[in-house]
């Protein structure tokens, strides 16, 4: 009875898990880390040291260092090479499933695939470059930082100002609670699924451009508005035409969204040239929907700042969903591992509104 009365379209507003790790705070726009405000975080320390708090609640040791392994074949597509290499993986590794491994073990595991994920997706953006030599190890151990050692393995090189967008927009989307990616790594744990699996399915779920993607789409429609010098009259045609503002609109948040406070003021301290024509088209989007739709608060999300502040690092429009998929590998490991201290299997119900019994003649 419950769970046809209950049941919401998209289980908006539905609580399926219980969580520890990040609380965003609906109401006061602001985003906590096991507690810490993410204000609090960006600047002072790295991503790898992020990920450590969410997945150990400590800091230390943080995210490890990839093992040494060269992918076998990489095809430039970022998000397909990490979700295929990342399952492979598994087997390579020969990893165990949760239920069967320790806690420690089911760490360790994530660090290693995490740590692997963003030398695939440096190594395949390399691949989509045109290169076909890797850089080698020697060079990428002289970074500092992961996100450093990223860019190192990308490109052979890292400007510091690619470094620090790099390492802000990972910290600003290391977690947050229970969207699309970590629900289904939480779904894939609670069958005792690898670890690799686990990752490997939650990676899968950044192809569409609903969740991850959205950057993609923000730095044409800057570009465009740029060219058309009309912010109000660009987002008029296109909301006539009934398309969605990219980088507008937020399931969780009914207050300003702190992730995309955060990254507009590294936009502008970075020095992006995007910011001016970024801030009138916000400005003329948040006027018209408001205008639309005024007892909802659609307001600018993390995705919108964050692809002035990719760009701002010279990242591709078509590598950002693998952005968000090395930024989330500490969400999802946090996640793979409450689930597996559960220890229940997640399966909901479905209520049938198919056609009534009848005969297979009847279909003849
Ligand atoms: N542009 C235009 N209209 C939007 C909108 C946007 N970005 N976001 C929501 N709306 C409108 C919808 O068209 C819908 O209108 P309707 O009731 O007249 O049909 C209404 O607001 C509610 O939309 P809904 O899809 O139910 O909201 P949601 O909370 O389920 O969706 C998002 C959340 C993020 C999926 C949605 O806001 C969206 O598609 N945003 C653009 C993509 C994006 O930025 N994704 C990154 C998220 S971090």
């Amino acid at each position: 009875m419950s769970e046809v009365a209950d049941f919401k379209p998209g289980l908006e507003g539905v609580v399926a898990v219980e969580t520890e790790i990040a609380e965003p705070d609906r109401e006061g726009g602001a985003l906590r880390s096991r507690g810490v405000d993410i204000e609090e975080l960006v600047g002072h320390v790295p991503y790898e040291k992020v990920w450590g708090l969410l997945v150990d609640e400590s800091l230390e040791p943080g995210m490890p260092e990839p093992d040494p392994y060269e992918p076998p074949s990489l095809t430039g597509n970022a998000p397909a090479d990490a979700q295929a290499e990342i399952a492979r993986l598994s087997g390579v590794w020969s990893l165990g499933k949760v239920t069967e491994i320790s806690d420690e073990q089911a760490r360790d595991d994530l660090g290693r695939l995490s740590a692997q994920v963003m030398s695939i997706v440096a190594r395949s953006a390399r691949v989509a470059d045109g290169h076909e030599d890797s850089v080698s190890d020697d060079v990428v151990s002289g970074g500092k930082t992961a996100a450093e050692r990223f860019l190192l393995r990308w490109r052979g090189e890292a400007d510091p100002r690619h470094v620090t967008a790099i390492d802000t927009y990972w910290i600003c989307t290391a977690e947050h609670g229970l969207n699309a990616s970590t629900f289904t790594a939480r779904v894939a744990a609670s069958t005792g699924a690898d670890a690799g699996a686990a990752m490997s399915a939650a990676i899968g779920t950044l192809s569409g451009p609903l969740h991850g993607g959205a950057p993609a789409h923000v730095i044409p429609m800057i570009d465009e508005v740029a060219a058309m010098g009309d912010a109000a009259g660009y987002v008029d045609d296109l909301l006539s035409r009934g398309d969605r503002i990219m980088g507008f609109g937020h399931r969780v948040y009914r207050a300003e969204d702190p992730r995309a406070r955060l990254l507009a003021r590294t936009a502008e301290e970075l020095g992006s040239p995007r910011v001016e024509t970024a801030r009138a088209l916000e400005s003329a989007a948040l006027v018209a929907l408001q205008a639309r739709h005024p007892d909802r608060v659609l307001a600018t999300n993390v995705e919108y700042w964050a692809a002035i502040v990719l760009d701002v690092a010279d990242i591709p429009a078509k590598l950002t969903p693998a952005m968000f998929a090395c930024a989330r590998v500490a969400g999802w490991s946090a996640h793979e591992l409450e689930q597996k201290r559960v220890a229940r299997l997640i399966r909901p119900a479905a209520r049938y509104i198919g056609p009534g019994p009848r005969s297979l003649s009847d279909l003849r």
